[in-house]
Formats: C-alpha cells, structure tokens, sequence
C-alpha cells in the first residue's frame, strides 16, 4: 500500500513517517522543499498554489493529512482551507480510498483564529469526494512547553492558572492515526489527548521544577469567550483510549529525572 503523508517534515510527521515505514507501507511525502531519503518518496507540493498536488496523490491508496501553516492571517485559510480543498480535489480525482485528517481537540468550541480554519478544513473533508477520517488530537507537550517558555519571557510565569489543557505525545498520536488508516474510513470524528488533564499553573510548576527554576508565578485572567471555554476544558476531552505518556515523562525525556511527578 502507497500512503501520501502531507507535512511529512513536521513534528507529528517525523513521528507518523517511521511508524508507516516500519509496517511496510511505502509512504510518499510531501515537502515545499527539495528532501532527499531512500526510504521515502519525497514530492514538491505547495498546498498554497496545489502545485504538485496531483503528481503526489497519483498512485496512493491513502492521504494522511497533516500540513498546515498555523497563525498566518489569510495564509491560513490559502494553506489550510483552500490547501485542503485542492487536496482533497485532487486526491478524489486520482481515486484515493480514503483520506485521513489531522484536526484539534476543541476546534469546534474555543474561538482561537486559526482554529476556526481547522473547523472549516474539517468541513471541507467531511464534504469532500474522498470517505475520511479525522482524528482530533490535543496539544503536543512540545507545544505547550513552547508556550511556558514565551509565557515567561518577562521574568515570572504568566498565565492563566485554571486553564486545562491534556497534552498528548505526538508519537501516540502517530501510533493511533496509523490504527486509523488501517482501520479504514470512519466518516466521523475521533478525539484523541494524553492521559492527565493539567491546570496551567501545575504545568508550571512541574516545567520549571524539571528546568530547576524558581521564578514566580504571575496569576492573569483570560477574559471573555477565550477565557471561559479554555478553563471549562474546551481543549481537553473524556475520550477514551488515550495516550498514556504523561507531562512529567515529557519533562523527563527532556530536562532528565525520575518523570514521576
Ligand atoms: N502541534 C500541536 O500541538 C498539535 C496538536 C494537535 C493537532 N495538531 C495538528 O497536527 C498537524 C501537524 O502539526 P505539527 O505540529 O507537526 O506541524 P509543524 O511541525 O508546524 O509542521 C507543519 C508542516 O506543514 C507543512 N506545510 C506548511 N505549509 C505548507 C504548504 N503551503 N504546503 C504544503 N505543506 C505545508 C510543512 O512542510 P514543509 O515546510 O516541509 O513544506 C510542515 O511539514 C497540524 O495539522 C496541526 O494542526 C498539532
């Protein structure tokens, strides 16, 4: 079996690439730049201008769908949006079986901007040509060690300290979107997070007790609709499996120590 990956080159490709490979799927990825690697057939594709987008879909059973070029204003909605659409044009033309799209848990509820392109995207999926699946995931430990990090580019931590967020590992994330593939088209939506639900303020107190550091906590209040659906729970989900690797494994992983929180 041929599978297409978009966003190849990404953080949750680098993990979904491998996993594909060591099933003996040949995967055929996309990049906008010129990548070269024996295991893989690397394609130009621009999902800004659908140039190349037939050319990589020709000859694949399967599309996994992860590109996306988050926060760009109308960027966004050319890659994502209008970047779906021509794939999923595309890959209904060239007869693909089954297309599987990566979207975030919460898209549907929390009025961050580029979260409502990924709604759209979703639309364009469900209404598309091709029989699919997406898959909903919650944000990456990376992500959220990201945003710790220009959280507290002032001095102290600032946050909000009752905001919820699940974070799940973008390797488990690999492993059940390959469980999708092989399961075929779902023609519905699936969540899937990692195995805690954190308040911000344990998130760092944990991040900075692993980086060793003792900066103050700086409490804010997120106003409005923004606020009230993020500490709700708007990006975490009581859906069920989930992963199972934790914050504190993340922190392990990468600042070294027990991972027990
Ligand atoms: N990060 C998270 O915490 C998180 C959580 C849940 C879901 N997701 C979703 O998971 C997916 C992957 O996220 P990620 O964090 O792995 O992304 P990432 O590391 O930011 O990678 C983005 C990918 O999109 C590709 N891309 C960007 N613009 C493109 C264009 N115009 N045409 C074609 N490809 C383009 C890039 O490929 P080249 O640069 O090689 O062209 C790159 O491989 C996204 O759909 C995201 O919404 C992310």
């Amino acid at each position: 079996m041929r599978v297409l990956v978009t966003g190849a080159s990404g953080r949750l490709g680098q993990a979904v690439v491998p996993r594909l490979l060591a099933d003996g799927v040949t995967v055929r990825a996309t990049s906008r730049h010129r990548r070269v690697d024996p295991a893989v057939e690397w394609v130009p594709a621009d999902l800004a201008t659908g140039e190349g987008l037939p050319a990589a879909v020709a000859g694949t059973e399967a599309v996994l769908h992860l590109a996306s070029a988050p926060n760009q204003g109308s960027r966004t909605h050319q890659v994502d949006v209008l970047g779906t659409r021509r794939l999923v044009v595309a890959a209904g033309q060239a007869g693909v079986r089954h297309l599987v799209y990566v979207s975030i848990v919460g898209v549907d509820r929390v009025p961050f901007g580029y979260y409502r392109h990924k709604l759209a995207a979703e639309e364009v999926v469900r209404s598309g040509p091709v029989p699919w699946t997406i898959l909903r995931a919650t944000q990456f430990p990376q992500f959220l060690a990201e945003l710790l990090t220009r959280s507290s580019r002032l001095g102290p931590v600032i946050g909000d300290r009752a905001v919820l967020a699940q974070p799940v590992d973008p390797a488990e994330v690999a492993d059940r979107l390959v469980a999708r593939l092989a399961a075929g088209p779902l023609d519905d939506v699936e969540e899937y997070a990692g195995p805690q639900v954190l308040r911000f303020d344990e998130a760092a107190r944990a991040w900075q007790a692993a980086k060793g550091s003792r900066r103050p906590f700086l409490p804010v209040r997120l106003p409005g609709r923004l606020g009230r659906s993020l500490r709700a729970g708007g990006l975490t989900t009581r859906a069920t499996p989930t992963g199972t690797r934790t914050w504190a494994d993340h922190l392990a992983d990468t600042y070294g120590g027990t991972g027990k929180r």
